[in-house]
């Protein structure tokens, strides 16, 4: 492995850049701007059981130190991003991808990540218990340690390939929820998602954006997601995955 490389759970990756999920689409829609095979993988858009059309404009605000989304987990379904996405992306991007695993019930995230399990260019599972983006599911499940693990042991039951956590930041003790994914058998961790966050059109006096609360990402997240990544890492013994203007493997 060059010097760049790095291993996740037995996955080795030339290089530890992944763009992360939301970010990059499902990644050959940036294929005409450059060899998106420089990266070291892809984190695909959350993708739930059922298609779903996201939340309302105006969904995406830019603010001082970053930007505010609150997409609402727009995405074909995951029988759509199985059949169609994954296969458009393999013609333009050789290497293995992590699947961003979404639900709003135990079930469907279990539903989800079978499906995923099963394809073959899917690498490892990532299961976003942090989207603040979704009036139920989402962040309510990475809001506590006990339904963190519910959802965690659920997944695993049906999971061959490796589950990471993707944690939220908007809660009181991130180490407590690290910890209970870990015990539930987590294979790793990626902190973190959006920090909940609100930005006021100053002329209306309203929120831009129509959820009126949405994620808050960019550089200026960048000091709590070390904070994050720094206290979890010190209680865990599972690979961590870092968010959040960042892009390490600790
Ligand atoms: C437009 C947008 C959409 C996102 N969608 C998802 C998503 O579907 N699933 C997920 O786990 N995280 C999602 N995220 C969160 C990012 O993956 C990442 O955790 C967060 O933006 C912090 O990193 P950054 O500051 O480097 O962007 C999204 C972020 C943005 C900006």
């Amino acid at each position: 492995m060059n010097k760049l490389g790095v291993t996740l759970s037995g996955w080795e990756l030339a290089n530890p850049v992944i763009a992360a999920s939301g970010t990059f689409g499902f990644g050959h829609e940036f294929a005409p701007w450059y060899d998106i095979n420089i990266l070291g993988s892809i984190s695909l858009k959350g993708t739930t059981r059922e298609p779903r059309f996201g939340n309302p404009a105006p969904r995406i605000a830019e603010c001082c130190g970053g930007m505010l989304n609150a997409i609402g987990l727009q995405n074909p379904g995951v029988k759509s991003v199985i059949s169609q996405e994954i296969p458009d992306l393999r013609k333009v991007f050789k290497k293995k991808v992590i699947a961003n695993v979404a639900g709003f019930s135990v079930e469907e995230y279990v539903q989800v990540a079978a499906l995923f399990d099963a394809v073959e260019e899917v690498a490892l599972l990532e299961i976003n218990i942090s989207c603040p983006n979704v009036k139920s599911g989402g962040m309510a499940f990475g809001s506590s340690a006990e339904s963190a693990s519910i959802v965690c042991r659920e997944v695993k039951k049906v999971a061959k390939k490796p589950v990471y956590m993707k944690l939220s930041p908007n809660v009181a003790n991130i180490t407590e929820i690290a910890q209970a994914a870990e015990a539930a058998g987590a294979d790793g961790l990626v902190l973190i998602n959006t920090l909940l966050g609100m930005v006021i059109d100053p002329a209306s006096g309203k929120p831009i954006v129509s959820t009126k609360m949405a994620g808050f990402s960019g550089p200026a997240i960048k000091p709590v997601a070390l904070r994050m990544i720094y206290q979890v890492y010190s209680s865990v013994k599972i690979p961590i995955i870092g968010v959040g203007v960042i892009l390490v493997q600790l």
